[in-house]
């Protein structure tokens, strides 16, 4: 806790064939919160707008609900303390600052112990529609409102003590661990009263996906089924061609609550599926008309 780092120091950015993955250094930060000039407040303000006008009727109520309760506001970028004053009570968890992405393994062992790793730094104007990796905005305000939900709290923790596991067990079985996170914290969402809603991180942070994922006709719609979200790929850097949808948090949890080690033995043996592909057993909400899908790459 105490290695204090005041600048980013990008290490490497990583090419994989889902595009460049940004690797950062590991340290815990202090917020530098006064180092924050008009100009990232600014961005925090205009993101925070566009956002909350966007995310009434599109994101979950849980979400939604949880925002409010937490405080957050547009005037000024969120002072970590203040918040975790708030999701201690509220879930026991807390916000850690970090220079960026983190090594799976750190990364777990954050979660496994219900602390939060948040980017300290604001994108700058000139990304404020579309940034590859992630900032404050995308970690602060996507991904800890959710942290307050007492379900999804409890899931987050799970996922961090699941991702130890499967980290001894090997790279497949983290692979396999990893799209289950991203389609279901970064890009999932959630059936209420009949209507689809946001609860991703990934979506309520961007303004053009919040839209897409719910009005586009290109996109797959498809019911949560988590052996076979195990097997989807994914790709980082465009809108996603398939989301899978939750009834509620606790499906997720019931879900994913059994020991994984058969599941990743069970799917050891099976092929992985281009992200836009519909199964005859998928419980199909839309099927997508695949209208701009990028055909390169891993998908
Ligand atoms: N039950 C999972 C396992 O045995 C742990 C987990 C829980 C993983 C929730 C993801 C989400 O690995
Ligand atoms: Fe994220």
């Amino acid at each position: 806790m105490n290695d204090i780092a005041a600048q980013p120091r990008r290490l490497e950015n990583l090419h994989t064939d889902k595009g460049k993955v940004p690797v950062y250094a590991t340290g815990v930060v202090e917020q530098p919160w006064d180092s924050y000039t008009a100009t990232d407040h600014d961005v925090w303000r205009r993101l925070y707008a566009r956002q909350c006008e966007l995310l009434v009727g599109r994101a979950s109520e849980a979400f939604l609900r949880a925002q409010d309760a937490m405080g957050m506001t547009l005037d000024a970028i969120p002072r970590f303390s203040d918040i975790n004053e708030v999701l201690s009570a509220a879930t026991g968890w807390t916000l850690i600052g970090v220079e960026g992405l983190l090594p799976e393994l750190d990364f777990f062992d954050h979660l496994a112990n219900r602390r939060f790793p948040v980017t300290w730094w604001i994108r700058k104007p000139e990304q404020f529609d579309y940034i590859e990796e992630p900032d404050l905005f995308h970690d602060l305000f996507g991904h800890v409102p959710l942290l307050m939900n007492p379900v999804f709290a409890d899931y987050m923790e799970a996922y961090g003590k699941g991702g130890v596991k499967a980290h001894g067990i090997g790279a497949d079985a983290l692979q396999h661990l990893t799209r289950l996170y991203w389609y279901t914290v970064e890009f999932g969402l959630i059936r209420e009263h009949g209507q689809l809603r946001i609860y991703g991180s990934g979506i309520v942070s961007s303004s053009g996906e919040s839209i897409h994922c719910l009005e586009s006709a290109a996109p797959n719609r498809i019911g949560f089924d988590l052996e076979r979200i195990m097997r989807t790929r994914y790709r980082i850097d465009t809108y996603q061609k398939t989301y899978f949808v939750i009834d509620s948090f606790e499906q997720l949890m019931d879900a994913t609550r059994p020991d994984f080690t058969p599941v990743y033995a069970r799917l050891a043996t099976q092929p992985s599926l281009p992200a836009g592909t519909v199964l005859a057993s998928d419980h199909v909400f839309q099927r997508g008309s695949g209208e701009g899908w990028a055909s390169d790459g891993d998908v």
